[in-house]
């Protein structure tokens, strides 16, 4: 029940780090399970998400310890096979135990993790692509079950470049019998991270970091050690803090290369941004200059970064068109920006933002990870004080949030709030 408080106002500046990617650690914790023994992940964030999915981990009988920044998975010779509602539902991302699952159990149950604030995010590509490598895959109760003696490779051409189901795809595949090409697979830089720990475990895999992956399967893998990928949507929400309150942040940890897109977007605004050792620095001494944003499969626009730069886009000089081609119903937070004083209107994909010297501070609501940073971003530059509530979304994605801001030189609070005793 926790929400924070923001107060207008503050120039953010100074140093901040950005540890590891949540979309890339999630998905390396499944594919631990596709090797017995113990798989040390280093470089982990600490967020809520990684707690979930341990936990989903040890339902399935591995013994999970958390370490300093790490996590070390022990997996048994014969792992369970069943992933339950209640945690499925808290945390999409548990579907990526599917995959590892089949492949190396012969059979899967899965919770459907259903409903998003983000849209309907569908399954079928990973269901096709694993009834491809030769999966029975069923719908029963709400779970799906999914059972094949030993998947077998094969061509598979995904309709869209999903994340997802390229990572369930590839982790089957690296012990199916054969060779599989998955086409139009997704190149984000965590299926990356997860093609290099696979190879790491014994895997071989071809064309990583391309859109056509071609995995030649083996009899078995090998627990490892692998450093997660740094967080590019953690390291880009600093970047776009410091725009949105003309400050002066340095990223440590945070890879330019992964964020050529919105870095150059924020340069378009007016912001001045360079490396530095070890991560990159904006510096941004005017009112932003609205820039339109269209969200892509990467190398593409990131989804996870609209609704940072429609916020941008709420207190900048001029009008911005934002597209949204990822998720249909990205939209949710567009309320809460509105409840500010933002002036945004949407239709279909589209929104028309235009730009205001000021946002009022007002209480509000935060539906997802992303759309939850950036209301306290919208915050940041609000007058008076930002009540942001639900934020147990926002510690799902970013460690040490208020810390960080409070470093930089924001006054953020985070606050405790007793349920009314109608609620209880
Ligand atoms: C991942 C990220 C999320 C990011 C998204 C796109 C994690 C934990 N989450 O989500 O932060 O915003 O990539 O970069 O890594 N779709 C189907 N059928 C499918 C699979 C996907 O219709 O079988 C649709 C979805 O509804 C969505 C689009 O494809 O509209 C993209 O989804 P996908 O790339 O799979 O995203 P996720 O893996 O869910």
């Amino acid at each position: 029940m926790d929400r924070f408080l923001v107060t207008g106002g503050a120039r953010l500046a100074g140093e901040v780090s950005v540890s590891g990617a949540k979309n890339s650690v999630l998905k390396l914790m499944a594919a631990a399970l596709l090797a017995e023994g113990t798989t040390v992940l280093t470089n982990v964030p600490d967020i809520l998400d990684v707690t979930i999915m341990g936990e989903v981990l040890r339902r399935l009988g591995c013994d999970v310890v958390r370490g300093e920044a790490s996590v070390s998975i022990t997996v048994p010779a014969v792992p369970g096979h069943e992933a339950d509602y209640e945690l499925v539902r808290r945390i999409r991302a548990s579907i990526a135990v599917l995959g590892p699952l089949v492949a190396r159990c012969g059979q899967a149950k899965v919770a459907l993790p259903g409903g998003d604030a983000i849209g309907s995010r569908g399954l079928d590509m990973h269901v096709a692509g694993l009834v491809k490598l030769g999966a029975s895959i069923s719908s029963e109760h709400g779970y799906l079950v999914a059972t094949a003696p030993r998947l077998t490779g094969a061509s598979v051409w995904l309709d869209f470049p999903s994340v997802g189901a390229t990572e369930n795809l590839l982790m089957a595949a690296a012990l199916a019998k054969g060779t599989t090409v998955i086409d139009n697979a997704a190149r984000e830089p965590e299926i990356v991270d997860l093609c290099t720990m696979l190879q790491r475990m014994g895997a071989r895999i071809g064309g990583v970091g391309t859109s056509t992956l071609e995995v030649e399967g083996v009899e078995r893998l090998h627990a490892v050690e692998h450093v997660t990928v740094p967080d590019r949507i953690v390291a880009g929400t600093w970047a776009v803090a410091a725009v949105m309150t003309r400050g002066d942040v340095t990223v440590l940890g945070g890879r330019p290369e992964h964020l050529e897109m919105p870095l150059d977007k924020l340069v378009q605004s007016g912001a001045e941004v360079s490396a530095v050792d070890g991560g990159f620095r904006v510096v941004m001494d005017r009112r932003p200059v609205a820039v339109d944003v269209v969200t892509l499969p990467y190398p593409g626009f990131a989804t996870d970064f609209q609704p940072l730069f429609l916020g941008l886009n709420t207190v900048a000089e001029g009008t911005a068109m934002i597209t949204e081609n990822v998720f249909e119903s990205r939209w949710m937070f567009v309320n809460e920006l509105v409840r500010l004083g933002a002036d945004v209107r949407t239709d279909g994909h589209h929104a028309v933002v235009r730009g205001k010297e000021l946002l009022s501070g007002a209480p509000v609501t935060a539906h997802d990870i992303r759309a939850g940073a950036g209301l306290v971003l919208a915050g940041l530059v609000a007058d008076g004080v930002t009540t942001v509530s639900e934020v147990h979304h926002v510690d799902r994605g970013y460690e040490g949030f208020v810390d960080k801001l409070v470093a930089l030189g924001a006054d953020v609070r985070r606050e405790s709030v007793r349920p009314e005793p109608w609620e209880l």
